[in-house]
């Protein structure tokens, strides 16, 4: 439950969230998922999660096929019931790039939000990227987010979503209603 009172930064904004969120991250790659590449990317947003009450319960590499990332969705929210799952490439114009048409065909309901500061705030860094065609949206109670699968692009991202994430887990979660009393509002 998020505590009372304003902070200015959100690394303390983070700090006052306690429920525990699970995390799936799936990288979509060809080269990765034949271990011709590593899975750079996945490291960075398994650093990062270090930095929310998250624990990554499930990490794979698979190729850029829009069936085989719809099945791993489906099994994480569905069967696991991951709170989070954050995908890593497969986002771009390549006809190879078929992560958001998998995540389309999962999701229930969209949440733009997430899509929308990653490509304004990377937009600032690099005009590639409007390249991106990250989706973000709930399957059931968990939220699924498309980011780009360079690492730096990643990274860059993540420090765009993480102060948001932890309240909008706990929306999602049905553990925090009462937005009015979030922090860093
Ligand atoms: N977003 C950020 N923050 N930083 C980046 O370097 N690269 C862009 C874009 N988004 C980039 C970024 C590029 S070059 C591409 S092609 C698209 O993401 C899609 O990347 P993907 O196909 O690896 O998902």
């Amino acid at each position: 439950m998020p505590g009372s009172g304003s902070h200015s930064t959100s690394s303390v904004h983070v700090l006052q969230y306690l429920a525990m969120f699970t995390v799936g991250i799936l990288v979509s790659s060809d080269k990765g998922s034949r271990g011709e590449r590593l899975d750079e990317s996945g490291q960075v947003i398994r650093k990062n999660l270090a930095r929310l009450p998250a624990e990554v319960v499930r990490h794979e590499v698979v190729p850029d096929d829009e069936d085989a990332i719809a099945a791993v969705l489906i099994d994480w929210a569905d069967n696991q019931r991951l709170d989070l799952i954050i995908t890593s490439g497969g986002t771009g114009l390549s006809p190879r790039d078929v992560t958001p048409e998998a995540t389309l065909r999962v999701l229930d309901r969209l949440a733009p939000g997430f899509a929308e500061a990653m490509r304004r705030e990377s937009f600032k860094k690099t005009p590639h990227a409007m390249l991106s065609r990250a989706v973000a949206g709930t399957r059931g109670r968990t939220l699924i987010i498309n980011m780009p699968g360079s690492p730096a692009a990643c990274q860059e991202c993540l420090d765009v979503l993480l102060p948001a994430l932890p309240h909008g887990l706990e929306i999602l979660k049905g553990e925090a209603s009462d937005c009015a009393r979030t922090p860093d509002k």
